[in-house]
């Protein structure tokens, strides 16, 4: 709840003008939804969820901008359950919605798939912003009915950014900016095929050219791709108005909005307290304790397994914690747990003051509960070669931005 009050106090701050509650925000319950809400003037709409006791949000939004009238709906999810509500289908909202020169922006928290079903059949749709997916998209997809789809991804890593240029009386849009978003993924392609032909030339063993080649692959494929996109982009269209799409990746190169990072350093210091005494940002292969549950931590196992022990403090696994740290995100329970040992298992760790050890994505993340190994290691086995499902229980495909990639992630943590 805290933290809800102080994403509410950011976003209020923003100057945001229109935001769709979604599934996310009515897990905190609808009255402290509604509360939050009030108190911070959110400028939710929501427009297929009716209640016996009516939300107190509009169903639409309209403002002026730059001569044109814009109208903002908000499509929440079939699967929302809000007890006294039902989630109507949101065909015959869009149908209602004007097909004339007003820029109508859909914000989405439909399934993927199903945001794009429905905007075949509102051609009134100009924008739909897809808001429950993981997945980030550089230029925007034309949809059926003529309007752009839009993504940013998810978590706020990227911000996405819609320059809008619209032509009086014309249909449709054309993205100015797919074509630099391609060339630059080509570019981006060849950096790295650069990279690694050097990283093959300097490499000493049989083993490391090999994984270079499986990655060098890997970019081959990716910048052929992007060139096909390129040669076969279409002219573009008279009558359209032209849009540019930016997706902004929140880096230090972005100044902070000086009044939201004071709100977010009082919320960081009032919530870590002491506990937040900056604890070493190296490696950390040496940890206090002696775990939680039948997790022990990586100081029980290297006794007897030197080697393993040597080339896990070599990967990221043994950074995760340090990198928490550095971020001063370590002790925020939706970071934690896959940052480091037994928190996403039954019998391990659920609060990241209770880590005793098990700091970092140490060897029972991949092996499993390790305490009655310890102990007898010639009886109470532990798993040999983790199956590749136990990586992506973490390696999840949103956290990390889809970087994992089995082959090559599997090599490098081999031991
Ligand atoms: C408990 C969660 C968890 C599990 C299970 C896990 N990882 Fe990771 N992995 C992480 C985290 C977190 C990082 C990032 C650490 C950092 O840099 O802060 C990471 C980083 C990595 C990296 C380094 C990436 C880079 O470019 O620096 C590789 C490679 C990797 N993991 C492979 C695997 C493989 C293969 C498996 C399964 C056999 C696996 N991981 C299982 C959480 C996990
Ligand atoms: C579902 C598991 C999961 C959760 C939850 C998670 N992470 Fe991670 N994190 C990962 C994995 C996996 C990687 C490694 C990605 C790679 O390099 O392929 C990673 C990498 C990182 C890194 C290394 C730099 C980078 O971006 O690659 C940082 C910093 C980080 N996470 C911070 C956070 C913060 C802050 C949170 C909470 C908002 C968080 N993580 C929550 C799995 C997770
Ligand atoms: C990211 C997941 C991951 C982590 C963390 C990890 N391992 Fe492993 N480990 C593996 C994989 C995968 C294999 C199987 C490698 C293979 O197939 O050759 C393995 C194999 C082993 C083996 C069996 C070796 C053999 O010869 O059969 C031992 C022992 C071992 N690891 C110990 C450790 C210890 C000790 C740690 C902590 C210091 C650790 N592992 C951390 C993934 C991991
Ligand atoms: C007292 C020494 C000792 C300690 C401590 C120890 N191991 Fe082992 N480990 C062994 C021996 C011996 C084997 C081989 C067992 C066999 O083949 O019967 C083994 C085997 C393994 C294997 C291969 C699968 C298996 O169970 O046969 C893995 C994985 C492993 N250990 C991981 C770990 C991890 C993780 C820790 C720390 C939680 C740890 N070990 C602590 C001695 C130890």
């Amino acid at each position: 709840m805290a933290k809800a009050e102080l994403i509410a106090e950011a976003y209020a701050l923003s100057g945001v003008e229109a935001m769709l509650p979604a599934r996310g925000d009515f897990s905190l319950g609808r009255d402290a939804l509604q509360a939050l809400a009030a108190k911070h003037r959110l400028p939710y709409v929501l427009s297929n969820v009716v209640c016996a006791d009516p939300l107190p949000w509009p169903t639409a939004l309209r403002f002026a901008r730059g001569g044109s009238e814009v109208i903002v709906v908000g499509i929440a999810s079939p699967d929302l359950a809000v007890p006294g509500c039902t989630v109507r289908d949101a065909g015959a909202v869009l149908a209602s919605l004007p097909a004339d020169d007003t820029v109508v922006i859909v914000l989405s928290d439909l399934p993927k798939g199903q945001d794009e079903a429905l905007a075949a059949k509102a051609p009134a749709i100009d924008f739909l912003v897809r808001g429950n997916s993981m997945e980030s998209l550089a230029s925007p997809e034309a949809l059926e009915g003529g309007g752009l789809l839009l993504a940013s991804g998810s978590r706020g890593k990227l911000l996405g950014l819609l320059r809008v240029s619209p032509t009086a009386g014309g249909r449709g849009w054309r993205d100015a900016g797919a074509g630099a978003a391609r060339t630059q993924e080509v570019a981006d392609a060849q950096t790295k095929l650069a990279e690694l032909a050097e990283r093959k030339a300097a490499a000493t063993d049989e083993r490391s050219r090999e994984r270079v080649a499986r990655q060098e692959a890997f970019w081959e494929k990716k910048k052929l791709k992007a060139e096909a996109a390129l040669a076969s982009s279409t002219a573009p269209d008279a009558g359209a108005g032209s849009v540019e799409n930016e997706l902004r990746p929140l880096g230090t190169d972005i100044a902070e909005h000086p009044a939201t990072f004071a709100l977010v350093a009082a919320f960081k210091s009032q919530h870590s307290g002491t506990k937040s005494a900056p604890p070493s940002t190296g490696p950390s292969t040496q940890h206090e304790g002696t775990g939680f549950g039948t997790f022990v931590g990586n100081n029980a196992c290297t006794g007897c397994h030197a080697k393993q022990a040597a080339q896990w403090a070599t990967t990221g696994h043994a950074r995760a914690w340090a990198s928490l740290v550095a971020q001063e995100r370590q002790y925020d329970p939706d970071c934690f747990a896959c940052h480091v040992t037994g928190a996403k298992s039954s019998g391990g760790p659920t609060d990241p003051h209770q880590l005793g050890g098990l700091e970092d994505v140490g060897c029972e993340s991949c092996h499993g509960a390790g305490r009655a190994h310890v102990t007898s290691p010639a009886e109470a086995h532990l798993v040999r070669s983790p199956p590749t499902s136990q990586c992506v229980g973490c390696h999840d495909s949103r956290q990390d931005g889809g970087r994992f990639e089995e082959v090559t992630y599997r090599a490098r943590v081999k031991h």
